[in-house]
Parts: C-alpha cells; structure tokens; sequence
C-alpha cells in the first residue's frame, strides 16, 4: 500500500516538475529539447508552435496534478466514506455494501481453533475486529465509542490442508501455528441512542451468519441475552473488549 502511494506521488511529482518545465518563459527554444528528456515519462511530442498553447494551459495543467496529487496521498477513499446503517422495512440490517468493513481501521484479532474447543468452537475460528473509520477517529481523540459507533467481527476457519498437525495446526514457512483458510462468519455491533434506546448500552448486535460466504444478505436484531449480556458481564470498555485489542489500548488517549 504504501509504496503504492508513494509511486504514485512520485509520477505525480515527475509530472509536475515537467509541466513546470515547459512553461518556463526564459527559455522558449528549450521547450523541445525539454519535452523530450521527460518523454519516457509523459509521452510529450511538441513541436516549438505550440508552446505557446501549452504555456496558457500550464497552470490549469497544474492544478488537475494537484489534485491528483491530494488524491493519491489520501490512505484509501473508503476509508473516508461514512457507513450509515441500511435497514429493510421490517428492520432488519443490511449486508454492508461491497464489504466495507474489510477496509475499515482493524483493532484486533484472536483465534479460538475448533480443535481447542471440542470441534466446536463458538466462534470459528480466526476472529478479526474492525472500526468504522468516523468512529476511529472519535475514539483517537477522545477514547470513547461515539453514539453511532459500529464495530465490525468476521471470522475465518483455520487453515488445514491435508496433513495437518492433529491439534489442527499446520507447519509453515514462518512457523507452527494456526493460519487463516476461508472466511466463515461475520457479526456485527451498533451503538446508537436513537435505535437502541432500550438496550443496554444502547449497543445493538447482528449476526449475518457463522458459516462460509455468501453471508445473510439481512440480519435480525438479537436479543440482548444472546449477545449483548456476555458483552456486558466480560468486555472490558463500554460493552467492547479492548482487552483483546491492542489498537484500542494503544491508541486511547491516556
Ligand atoms: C460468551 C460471550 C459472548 C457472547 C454470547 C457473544 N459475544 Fe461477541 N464477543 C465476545 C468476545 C470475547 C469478543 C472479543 C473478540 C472475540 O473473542 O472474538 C466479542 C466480540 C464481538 C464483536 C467485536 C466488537 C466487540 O464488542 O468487542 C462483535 C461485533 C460481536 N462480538 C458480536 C456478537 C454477536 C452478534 C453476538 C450474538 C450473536 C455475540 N457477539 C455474542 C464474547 C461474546
């Protein structure tokens, strides 16, 4: 990702020292010899009648590499997107749109193997926890999960080829241990004042499913013994487990 952006800005940067260059005023016969030294970059094949042309468009020129270039260095767009909630008429929740979650801030993960949990683990069985992005930023000033907050789990299996350890760990290139197969769940949490206002916490939960993709396309609210009371009884922030979330911990405000 990062050197991702960091080519980019630099074709960007390339780009503009050659704009630049061409529409320098002092040096009109070098125009030529110029576009051609910065032609493996842009592909510029001028002939000297139209520098002037290219000279009046330079600064508009300019400013669509500025803006390029403000593009380029933002992290991600979805990372900028609000996520609101999407209900059907009967209130169920919506599958969000293209997976957002899996490009929101992540804040945590943990695995609960089957293999540790007599082939049955409650949550199968790698989990990981992600934030949505306004909601990060609430939290990076602050330390709290603003009304609005929605915190996002999905699951994948452990991954076992043939040949698996019989404690359903696998021997990789980077060690023995447990490594991510398929996705195979997703749930989700939301507190809102306004939808939940009865419910402890107002945090409301949702499951799409704990099986492999497709997931439920809709979610029913559950009731709060299902979900939100072991939240309650265990989690160590708000109804959350920043406990098990080191991006949480390490972020908060102190
Ligand atoms: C027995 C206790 C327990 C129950 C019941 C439970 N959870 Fe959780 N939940 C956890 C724990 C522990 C975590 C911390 C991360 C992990 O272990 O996956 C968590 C984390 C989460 C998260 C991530 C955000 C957070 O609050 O930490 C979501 C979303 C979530 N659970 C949804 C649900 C849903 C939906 C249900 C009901 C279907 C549910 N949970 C029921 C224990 C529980």
């Amino acid at each position: 990702m990062f050197s991702m952006h960091y080519t980019m800005n630099h074709r960007y940067w390339t780009m503009l020292i050659a704009v630049c260059r061409v529409r320098e005023p002092s040096r009109p016969t070098s125009i030529h010899e110029d576009a051609r030294s910065t032609e493996n970059t842009m592909s510029l094949h001028l002939k000297p009648d139209q520098s002037k042309s290219i000279a009046t468009l330079a600064p508009l020129a300019a400013l669509v590499v500025f803006a390029g270039l403000a593009t380029a260095s933002w992290p991600s767009a979805a990372q900028d997107e609000t996520y609101t909630p999407e209900f059907t008429a009967d209130k169920q929740l919506k599958l969000p749109h293209g997976k957002i979650w899996r490009e929101w801030p992540f804040v945590g993960s943990l695995v609960t193997p089957n293999s540790l949990n007599d082939g049955e683990a409650p949550f199968p069985e790698h989990h990981v926890v992600y934030i949505d992005p306004v909601s990060w930023a609430h939290y990076k000033k602050t330390g709290t999960f603003r009304d609005g907050t929605v915190l996002a789990k999905e699951l994948t299996l452990v991954r076992a080829p043939d040949g698996a350890n019989e404690n359903g760990s696998t021997d990789e290139v980077s060690g023995t241990g447990y490594f991510m197969g398929e996705y195979s769940g997703f749930e989700i949490t939301i507190k809102s004042k306004e939808l939940y206002p009865d419910e402890p916490g107002n945090w409301a939960y949702y499951t799409f499913g704990h099986h492999l993709e497709p997931y439920s396309g809709t979610a029913a609210k559950q009731p709060a013994e299902a979900c939100n009371a072991c939240h309650e009884a265990s989690a160590a922030e708000d109804f959350v487990f920043s406990q098990f979330y080191p991006v949480l911990r390490a972020t908060k405000p102190k």
